[in-house]
């Protein structure tokens, strides 16, 4: 399957086939299996930016609505990162006078809360109105959109231009990227900074990560990537640094052209990239051959608990839990339930394979023999608060680089 790059328009070609797939965050209601919706997953690397993204279009009935449940604020690690993130601001780019920041996807207003009490000019920019009113009650200003250029080009005209413009797991998620790098280009000031964190592509291909793969997930970043797309949009990549989140995370720093020197990271990971093949499309089959090893050896493993007699439940149910027991063919036979401490997500199903999650206390009442760890991004914070699973003899099952038993 070929498509065009929504980045330069150069040819994609498929390198991993996850199937038909539902949406990853569609977790649903008993009542309403009837009517659920797949489509055909498949990603692919752009020939000529080198840009890894979803293939074909998400059918406009699946995008997801007001009702998506992920909270930044969820995870006490990931909570203290954007507090950081915040004073990192405050105390380096927020120094002149009257500085303004932009939170392109302010979710809950993890980060802009911080700003907020600071008394700092600010404006998140989050099209989702549930999360969006959360941030709101923690005094953070929201303007309810999406972004793009048209919203940045009236943010501009109204606030002035931006010295942060900012984006943390959500840069990634924007199929009309390069209309939000147009709208970037005009709100950001002449020295101003866009800075944004996803997750990374090496890290991805690194863990193997096949489940970082659905619906929501437009594009896959890696510092090349990065570095073309800037320059594209008249802009230019000052940094990129490494973070330990979400199994992997690269923060790329943006700024116009000429305005600040690159940091040595950028060529370092350029050469690092290039020397392991990144943004070649062999390197991405033997990816996908990689997950389907996992594929057969999950499947294998479970067969065999199953055999002796033991239960496996899930633990976590983020939107990769959608792609690996969709992919995998892994429903409530198998896996009876996951436990997530998501109140949205509790009472619901996950999308596709309809394995029924419940709160966290179904997991503490009734210890199971393995529980499967979907959530494996938060392996530590989780491992460390579950000890007495453990201390009963519970065991952890990974899946990530590859099957194994902890
Ligand atoms: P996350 O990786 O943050 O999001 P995504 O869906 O984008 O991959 O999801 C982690 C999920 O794990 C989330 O639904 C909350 C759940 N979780 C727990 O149930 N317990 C925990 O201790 C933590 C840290 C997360
Ligand atoms: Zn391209």
């Amino acid at each position: 399957m070929q498509s065009s790059c929504r980045i330069c328009g150069g040819v994609v070609l498929k390198s991993i086939d996850l199937g038909q797939q539902p949406r990853g965050n569609g977790f649903l209601l008993p009542r309403d299996v009837e009517n659920e919706l797949t489509f055909h997953l498949t990603m692919g690397l752009c020939g000529s930016c080198t840009m890894a993204q979803l293939q074909g279009e998400v059918p406009q009935e699946l995008r997801y609505h007001e009702s998506y449940p992920y909270h930044a604020s969820v995870s006490a690690v990931h909570r203290e990162h954007f507090e950081g993130n915040a004073r990192y601001f405050l105390e380096h780019e927020l120094t002149g006078p009257d500085p303004f920041i932009v939170e392109i996807g302010s979710n809950d207003g993890v980060m802009l809360a911080t700003i907020a009490q600071a008394g700092v000019r600010h404006l998140g920019v989050e099209p989702s109105k549930e999360v969006a009113e959360l941030s709101m009650a923690r005094g953070v200003r929201v303007l309810s959109e999406f972004f793009d250029e048209t919203t940045a080009t009236k943010i501009r005209l109204e606030h002035g231009p931006a010295d942060v413009i900012f984006g943390a797991n959500c840069i990634a998620h924007i199929a009309h990227l390069a209309s939000v790098c147009r709208g970037v280009e005009s709100l950001l000031g002449p020295d101003g900074v866009f800075v944004f964190e996803e997750p990374y592509f090496g890290a991805v291909v690194d863990n193997t990560a096949f489940d970082m793969i659905y619906d929501e997930h437009s594009f896959y970043f890696a510092v090349r990537s990065i570095k073309a797309m800037a320059e594209r949009f008249g802009l230019e990549l000052v940094n990129a640094e490494p973070l330990p989140l979400h199994g992997g995370t690269m923060r790329y720093t943006l700024g116009r052209p000429g305005m600040r020197t690159p940091a040595p990271a950028v060529a370092e990971f350029l050469d690092e990239e290039r020397a392991r093949g990144l943004g070649e499309h062999e390197t991405l089959l033997r990816f996908s051959a990689r997950v389907e090893r996992i594929r057969d050896d999950l499947n294998a493993l479970l067969a065999r608990i199953r055999a002796e007699g033991h239960r496996v439940v899930g633990y976590g149910a983020p939107a990769k839990t959608t792609t690996v027991t969709n992919y995998c063919g892994i429903g409530p036979d198998q896996i009876p339930y996951v436990v997530d401490n998501t109140p949205a997500k509790q009472g619901r199903l996950v999308p596709g394979t309809h394995i029924p999650v419940l709160p966290p206390s179904a997991f503490h009442e009734d210890y199971p023999e393995y529980a499967l760890l979907f959530a494996w991004n938060h392996a530590e914070e989780i491992m460390a608060k579950e000890t007495a699973f453990r201390d009963r003899g519970g065991r952890w099952i990974l899946y990530v680089p590859d099957v194994h038993v902890l």
